[in-house]
């Protein structure tokens, strides 16, 4: 059994991983980074194609190339290979000539999904999250802008599910007024058997409540906390504020980019993000809050999470110890 994951681990080859906002991808082809390897993306007779961003001849960037036809032309010597990855000309040859059976790519699964881009190189184990709110018109998609962060996704994740770390890495934000006492959980799995979901209501200090400053309402506030976590690397917290009435919905997704970095994408859906200011407010609220957690995680010592023996858990993780539960059966042979 695979013991140490990183974003690197040749399991998550068989899992959708995000790679670019769907809207990014304009009519040129583009390059990303993921599981330490490049790629290339681009559009091939109307649908997104994903290839290994190396010309199997030798080893050009495809991403470099140009689209022709329904084809992708190599930069180097003008292979083209259509979306199933098979050459279709190889010019120096003439139209009509026979290409050696080595001149393939090998596409990946793509799918779109959130507004997102999503590749599994391999066959896909787990489903994308289901995000609820998504659907939902009384929230208001507000993005952030993607980050780059220098954190695997794994360590990413298994931050965003700990609410232990709330009144320590926190106490600049809402995490002031958190009793550092976890108080008892479950974790319900998913019906899929890759995810789960953790109800939790605690109490905050709600810094984003305009009526605190007024004194109609208490700086400290309860709120309703329900994690929701898929395979291997997107989660959602959907928070609700009874005192506000605010429901505020965090669905992150990670792109595990290289040995060591990885890029996020979070959309919030929130109950008070019509306007251009309110969604501004709310991105620049997350991004302190995301700023507290990355002086912490991009400090640790290495790029793994354990997901045997390795490192010591208590009762108050035993969403984080699931979370490594279900990596470790998604990374078996
Ligand atoms: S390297 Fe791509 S065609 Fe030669
Ligand atoms: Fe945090």
């Amino acid at each position: 059994m695979t013991s140490w994951l990183n974003n690197i681990s040749p399991g998550l080859a068989a899992a959708w991983h995000p790679v670019l906002r769907s809207s990014d991808l304009g009519e040129t082809s583009r390059r990303i980074d993921l599981l330490g390897e490049p790629w290339v993306i681009t559009r091939l007779n109307g649908s997104f194609t994903a290839f290994v961003d190396k010309c199997p001849h030798r080893n050009a960037r495809l991403s470099d190339g140009m689209v022709v036809g329904d084809t992708l032309q190599c930069p180097y010597h003008g292979w083209r290979f259509d979306g199933t990855g098979h050459c279709t000309l190889i010019p120096a040859l003439g139209v009509g000539a026979t290409v050696p059976p080595t001149a393939q790519l090998k596409p990946a699964h793509v799918t779109e999904r959130y507004d997102l881009i999503w590749i599994a190189p391999e066959t896909p184990r787990a489903e994308i999250i289901d995000i609820a709110e998504w659907t939902d018109d009384s929230l208001h998609k507000v993005w952030m802008p993607a980050i780059d962060i220098n954190a695997t996704a794994a360590q990413f994740i298994d931050n965003f599910l700990d609410f232990g770390h709330f009144p320590f890495v926190h106490a600049g934000t809402f995490g002031s007024a958190e009793d550092s006492n976890i108080s008892d959980y479950n974790v319900d799995k998913t019906n899929d058997g890759w995810g789960f979901i953790v109800d939790y209501p605690h109490s905050i200090a709600n810094k984003e409540d305009p009526l605190v400053a007024s004194g109609q309402h208490p700086l400290v506030q309860p709120r309703n906390m329900v994690y929701t976590f898929q395979a291997p690397f997107s989660a959602n917290l959907h928070l609700e504020l009874p005192l506000t009435g605010v429901v505020n919905a965090i669905a992150t997704f990670c792109q595990p980019m290289t040995e060591s970095t990885t890029r996020l994408y979070t959309v919030m859906l929130r109950s008070d993000g019509a306007s251009a200011t309110a969604a501004q407010a709310a991105i620049e609220y997350e991004y302190s809050v995301l700023q507290e957690d990355l002086v912490v995680i991009e400090h640790l010592w290495d790029n793994e999470i354990a997901l045997g023996v390795g490192q010591a858990h208590s009762r108050a993780d035993r969403n984080t110890v699931e979370f490594r539960r279900i990596l470790a059966r998604l990374l078996e042979p």
